[in-house]
């Protein structure tokens, strides 16, 4: 396989190299004519430029994984901004409804909201997170917020970047829970910064596929400072059966759980906990629950 070279500009630093290899090649085979210098020194520049950038490369895909995440998703994104803007226009029309959030598969919602209720146990209670504050993110109109998190917590923040869902939620989707709300974050999540030290849980349900590998990863990182002493994080969401693969039409792009793994890893987090969501229809994407905590340092 060939590596393209670029051009460089003559004042380089690497210019200067190539002068002093220039020099010493043609130190060494003074008997050789010019030609033949230059194209032994191009050979070995050549050659040592593979084996080194190889080297490096290889060694780089296995130290750091999302150095081989990055180029995936940006490859299949192509373009951020317009993978953010098309998720925004087609949130506009979508209805402020339990429909609206869960599109052709409404009827899983008390299923999934057992599901989570179950898992969540697992991680708060003594000893574990405690019970004051959670937030939701991605909450659009407040379905987790009700049916899993204000049975749990004293009290809760929502984030969503749709106005009108957060409004509707407010308004009528929660009633008289509404007054737990402390606060509503009308924000997208790759430029929202939740408060630090405040939350015992941050809930992130079927939104982390709207964002790209490096923002999800730079969102953890900020919502892990977010936590209180014990405090705990899940992500819940479809889950590809191998690779990434990108929807156009809402703009999510869902990944296998070992790619969420290393975004949660290259966070500064640490699994706790992992289930996979059963009950749902078998033609239904798989959709995973893992829970994580700041990784201490010893
Ligand atoms: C499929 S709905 C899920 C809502 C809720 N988590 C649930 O499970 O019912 C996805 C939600 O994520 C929100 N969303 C999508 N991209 C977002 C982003 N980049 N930042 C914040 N919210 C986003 C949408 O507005 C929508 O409310």
């Amino acid at each position: 396989m060939d590596v393209p070279i670029a051009e460089t500009d003559c004042s380089s630093p690497l210019n200067i190299e190539y002068k002093a290899a220039h020099q010493a090649f043609s130190d060494r085979w003074k008997k050789t004519d010019e030609s033949m210098c230059r194209h032994s020194m191009s050979f070995h520049l050549l050659h040592s430029l593979r084996n080194e950038f190889f080297a490096s490369y290889v060694y780089l895909l296995e130290k750091v994984p999302l150095v081989k995440l990055f180029p995936v998703t940006c490859e299949i994104i192509q373009g951020e901004k317009q993978f953010y803007h098309r998720a925004q226009q087609f949130y506009q029309d979508v209805p402020a409804s339990e429909e609206g959030m869960l599109g052709d598969f409404v009827e899983i919602s008390d299923v999934d909201l057992e599901g989570s209720r179950n898992f969540l146990k697992r991680f708060v209670g003594p000893g574990k997170a405690g019970t004051l504050r959670a937030l939701d993110c991605g909450c659009g109109i407040g379905r987790v917020s009700k049916g899993v998190l204000l049975p749990m917590f004293e009290k809760m923040e929502m984030a969503d970047m749709m106005e009108h869902f957060l409004l509707y939620a407010h308004e009528e989707y929660l009633g008289d829970d509404a007054d737990r709300i402390e606060t509503y974050y009308c924000y997208s999540l790759q430029d929202f910064t939740p408060p630090a030290k405040k939350y015992d849980c941050v809930w992130i349900q079927w939104v982390a596929c709207h964002l790209t590998d490096k923002d999800l990863m730079n969102f953890l990182m900020r919502c892990k400072k977010s936590l209180r002493p014990n405090g705990v994080i899940v992500l819940k969401d479809n889950m590809a059966r191998q690779g990434c693969k990108l929807d156009p039409v809402d703009s999510t792009v869902i990944r296998h759980l070992d790619i969420i793994r290393d975004i949660i890893f290259k966070a500064g987090l640490e699994v706790l906990g992992v289930e996979k969501q059963e009950g749902f229809p078998e033609i239904m994407v798989p959709v995973w629950m893992v829970a994580m905590k700041p990784v201490v340092s010893p």
